[in-house]
């Protein structure tokens, strides 16, 4: 479980997040929603201590399980929480060397485990049957959705707790945001997700809970059928009735 108590969040001396206080649940579907520009994806960099990377501060608390994040080594929290961005990133490499460069540096080397477990995060990923005699080939070659699909499939290798989707989405057709539906759909029992995304559709599809944010803050915090039955502020009745 992550916890997030009194998140300060800003660059210099503009403040972009407010004392955000939420709880994110193992084991499910987390939605956040808001308007562009309102700290989404500054509120999911926060979460595995990107934002410090990008000369950003925060003040407060994150906790994973009963461990502030920041007493775990950024590798170690990487690992344990995955990210996947809006744009889809393959590296210059094979299929298979998109997933093993990752595993290798969390210090597996023997072969047999290194395919076994490419094979288990292309099929978690659905990707598997569109690639299977092709793993040697270079991913630039795939598709925008296709690359989605091995960039959540490399998170996945590593067997995160905690999986952070920035709209991954956003770039692509039905068919691709279909099959990363399933994806986490399926694979919820196993690990939790906290997706970003602009379209209310698919937050309605696939959350358990829906963060609500304006402005920096967090303004409902609720399951889905609240949130879309009775949301419990004007704005976001305003933006359910444009869905
Ligand atoms: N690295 C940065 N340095 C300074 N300001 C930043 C930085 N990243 C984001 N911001 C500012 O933080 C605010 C929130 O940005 P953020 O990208 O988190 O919003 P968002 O909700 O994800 O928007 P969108 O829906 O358009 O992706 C914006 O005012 C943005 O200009
Ligand atoms: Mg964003």
């Amino acid at each position: 479980m992550l916890t997030i108590e009194h998140l300060n969040c800003g660059y210099g001396k503009h403040e972009i997040l407010h004392d955000i206080s939420v709880t994110i649940p193992d084991k499910k579907i987390t939605a956040i929603v808001g308007q562009s520009g309102c700290g989404k994806t500054t509120f999911l960099k926060t979460l595995n201590r990107m934002v410090e990377e990008e000369q950003g501060y925060t003040t407060g608390k994150i906790s994973l399980g009963n461990t502030d994040i920041k007493s775990i080594s950024k590798e170690t929290l990487r690992s344990r929480i995955g990210m996947v961005f809006q744009q889809p990133i393959a590296f210059p490499h094979s299929i298979e060397k998109n997933l093993t460069y990752v595993l290798k540096y969390y210090g597996i080397r023997d072969k047999k485990v290194l395919s076994e477990k490419v094979e288990e995060s292309l099929k978690k990923a659905k990707l598997y049957k569109e690639v299977k005699d092709q793993l040697k080939k270079s991913a630039l070659k795939l598709s925008g959705g296709q690359k989605q699909r091995l960039a959540i499939a490399r998170s996945l290798c590593v067997n995160p707790e905690i999986l952070l989707l920035d709209e991954p989405c956003s770039a692509l057709d039905m068919k691709n945001t279909i099959a990363i539906e399933e994806t986490l759909m399926e694979l919820k029992g196993q690990y939790t997700f906290v997706i970003v995304t602009h379209n209310l559709g698919q937050a309605k599809r696939i959350a358990d809970q829906i963060i609500f944010m304006d402005q920096g803050k967090i303004l409902e915090v609720t399951d889905k059928e609240t949130f879309f039955d009775s949301p419990a502020t004007e704005l976001a009745r305003e933006q359910i009735q444009y869905m």
